[in-house]
């Protein structure tokens, strides 16, 4: 079953590319077909991908305005299985150019649409903002990955967050489901980290990941040399916890695949379908 993920948060530097070039680079090894879209400006996934920015037309930028992905925006990486299209600096511009494009909320869903089918994950990265691009991706995605730090602010973060994906349910994507929320740069020693993860799992629950990234400065370097954790220091604890992270998500999908099936069995026998695995913050699994 392919899925359309998308990593965001409003909140700068908390590790939204960070996870998305190791959770794309993980799931590759685990024999997954992976489409990485950078539609930040900054371009961090692209360089942390060793790919250049700024080429002429084989960028995001060019499919989004002109509507179309050609073969040669996909770029391959040094991870077999992991595909990307870069971004470009040109982005910048595009929160505004948008607003008079035609179906401006979908351009980036029109898009996938049409690379989809060669792929079991399309994983997106997002500016750190709530603008027009994190609205086409939440938009375009079956479910956002939401990364957070152990800090004193981050249930109020979250509850930023969780009103726009529910305005995005209302108005685009009604079946924007919540994938996870993904502890970053844990430095488990401190109380505070404890008390923030004890304050969010008790309020979230199952919505939290199992797996917990700690703080590990083997992957702070692994952008620097255009790679992902698992190609620069694969016996790092950085590469260990991606590695850990992208199991979870895949168990999680093979769950929710039996958990639909053996509903579908329910609806065949005349009984009422369960609840998917995934489910909207607020409410239960
Ligand atoms: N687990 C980690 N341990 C140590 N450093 C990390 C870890 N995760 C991310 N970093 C570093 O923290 C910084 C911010 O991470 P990252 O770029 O992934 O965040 P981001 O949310 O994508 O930022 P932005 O909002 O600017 O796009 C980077 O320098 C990155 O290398
Ligand atoms: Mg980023």
């Amino acid at each position: 079953m392919k899925r359309v993920i998308c990593v965001a948060n409003q909140k700068g530097g908390v590790g939204k590319t960070t996870t998305t070039v190791n959770l794309g680079a993980c799931l590759a090894v685990a024999d997954q077909n992976v489409l990485l879209l950078d539609i930040d400006p900054q371009g961090n996934a692209t360089t942390g991908l060793g790919l250049p920015k700024n080429q002429d037309d084989a960028n995001i930028y060019t499919a989004l305005m002109e509507g179309e992905i050609t073969p040669s925006m996909i770029y391959d990486t040094a991870v077999d299985r992991l595909k990307a299209i870069p971004s470009t600096t040109d982005l910048y511009g595009a929160e505004i150019e948008l607003v008079t494009v035609e179906n401006r909320e979908r351009r980036l869903l029109e898009l996938i649409q049409q690379v989809e089918d060669d792929f079991d994950f399309v994983l997106i990265d997002c500016p750190p903002s709530l603008g027009m691009l994190t609205i086409n991706a939440l938009s375009a995605s079956d479910s956002v990955v939401i990364p957070l730090q152990t800090e004193y602010y981050a249930m109020e973060g979250l509850s930023q967050l969780d009103k726009t994906i529910g305005r995005i349910r209302d108005a685009f994507n009604p079946a924007l489901k919540i994938e996870g929320i993904l502890f970053t740069m844990v430095d488990g020693r401190t109380v505070l980290s404890q008390q923030v993860i004890k304050e969010v799992r008790d309020h979230y629950g199952d919505k939290v990941f199992t797996t917990v990234i700690p703080r590990n400065i083997r992957l702070s370097e692994a952008p620097s040399h255009g790679k992902p954790i698992i190609l620069y220091d694969f016996k790092s604890k950085g590469a260990d916890a991606y590695i850990d992270f992208a199991h979870e998500l895949i168990q999680n999908h093979k769950q929710a695949e039996r958990n639909s099936a053996s509903d579908n069995q329910d609806d065949v026998s005349g009984q009422s379908p369960q609840n998917g695995t995934y489910s909207q913050i607020g409410s239960e699994r």
